[in-house]
């Protein structure tokens, strides 16, 4: 934390929206922003607000990235996507309210719980595709999904989070947000071509974490291993039969070797989730989880001098 960067302490708001929303406590965190539990007003219903952090506000390309993530989940409607419903900024905070996934997020419950039930991970996967189905054919490719991304409502149905850098496909501009060879994305669940350029990936990239969440979900092992091409066998025998091919084929090397659509895999993840068996379920702990688990953004977006 350099002295030049830091700034006067700002609390964060009581209120947004002119007293509509009333901040509560902070339910996550990440590099740019912090998520409150809020309380709307108007509505009655407790609520997600996610504001950008003071210093990341000054920024104009910060900004309006932030405002691109909320109108990225704004236009995507779909059961296992996180429901957006007000954008705006007062004072000079920066802010977006969203539905609130009381279960937390699968990062949180399975550092509590170590890893899940093969059945349990597979619905996860499965609900996660049919969201990332629905991104898809909307021409949007998440690229960042991992345990943190993948929130639980209160009765435990996924809700896709997090499009912060979401590729818009058709979106000439987005190619502008990162420079040649910058890393953009995390790297345990990160395709091999996403680590090469993040701007030269499609669909298949996040079929590839998807088939990494699995591995770590079920295994409790953090899925570095799976790129790196020294698998541990012995791990990868963790899963039960039925999970070994999805997972392999999911994380295939070379992204054509894949499944063609998150459809098709979801198609194959709910054959595996009728044919395992539960009894076989063996609860492994789970690898340490926050360490550099963290978003990767473009080297040139961190700098603090690039947009004053
Ligand atoms: N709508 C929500 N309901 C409940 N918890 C949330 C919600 N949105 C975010 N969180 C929590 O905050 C964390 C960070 O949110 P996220 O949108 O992923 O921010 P970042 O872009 O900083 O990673 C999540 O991992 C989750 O724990
Ligand atoms: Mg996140």
């Amino acid at each position: 934390m350099s002295m030049r960067q830091r700034q006067a302490y700002r609390p964060p708001p009581t209120t947004l929206a002119d007293g509509r929303y009333q901040v509560g406590e902070v339910i996550g965190a990440g590099g740019m922003a912090t998520v409150y539990r809020v309380f709307d007003h108007h509505e009655r219903v407790d609520r997600a607000a996610k504001i950008l952090k003071e210093a990341a506000a000054h920024r104009t390309k910060t900004r309006s990235r932030f405002l691109t993530e909320a109108r990225t989940m704004a236009n995507l409607n779909h059961p296992h996507i996180v429901s957006i419903y007000d954008v705006g900024d007062e004072d000079d905070y920066y802010y977006f309210v969203m539905e609130l996934a009381e279960g937390g997020a699968l990062s949180q419950v399975m550092r509590r719980l170590g890893s899940l039930p093969a059945r349990t991970a597979l619905r996860y996967a499965f609900e996660a595709l049919s969201g990332l189905e629905h991104a898809h054919r909307a021409g949007v490719v998440h690229r960042d999904v991992k345990p943190h991304n993948i929130l639980l409502t209160a009765d435990d149905a996924v809700r896709l989070t997090d499009f912060g850098i979401a590729r818009i496909l058709s979106d000439a501009s987005a190619m502008r947000i990162t420079g040649t060879g910058d890393m953009l994305g995390t790297l345990a669940y990160m395709a091999p071509e996403q680590r090469l350029d993040p701007r030269k990936v499609g669909p298949q990239a996040d079929l590839y974490s998807v088939g990494a969440l699995l591995y770590l979900a079920i295994t409790g092992r953090r899925p570095i291993e799976l790129g790196m091409g020294k698998l541990d066998e012995a791990i990868f025998e963790r899963l039960p039969e039925p999970v070994r091919p999805v997972v392999r084929r999911a994380t295939a090397h070379r992204a054509e070797d894949r499944y063609p659509t998150a459809r098709e895999m979801a198609g194959e993840v709910a054959m595996a989730m009728s044919t395992v068996d539960p009894t076989l379920d063996v609860a492994y702990l789970m690898d340490v989880f926050d360490e550099d688990e963290d978003t990767v953004l473009a080297v040139r977006d961190t700098l603090p001098t690039e947009d004053a």
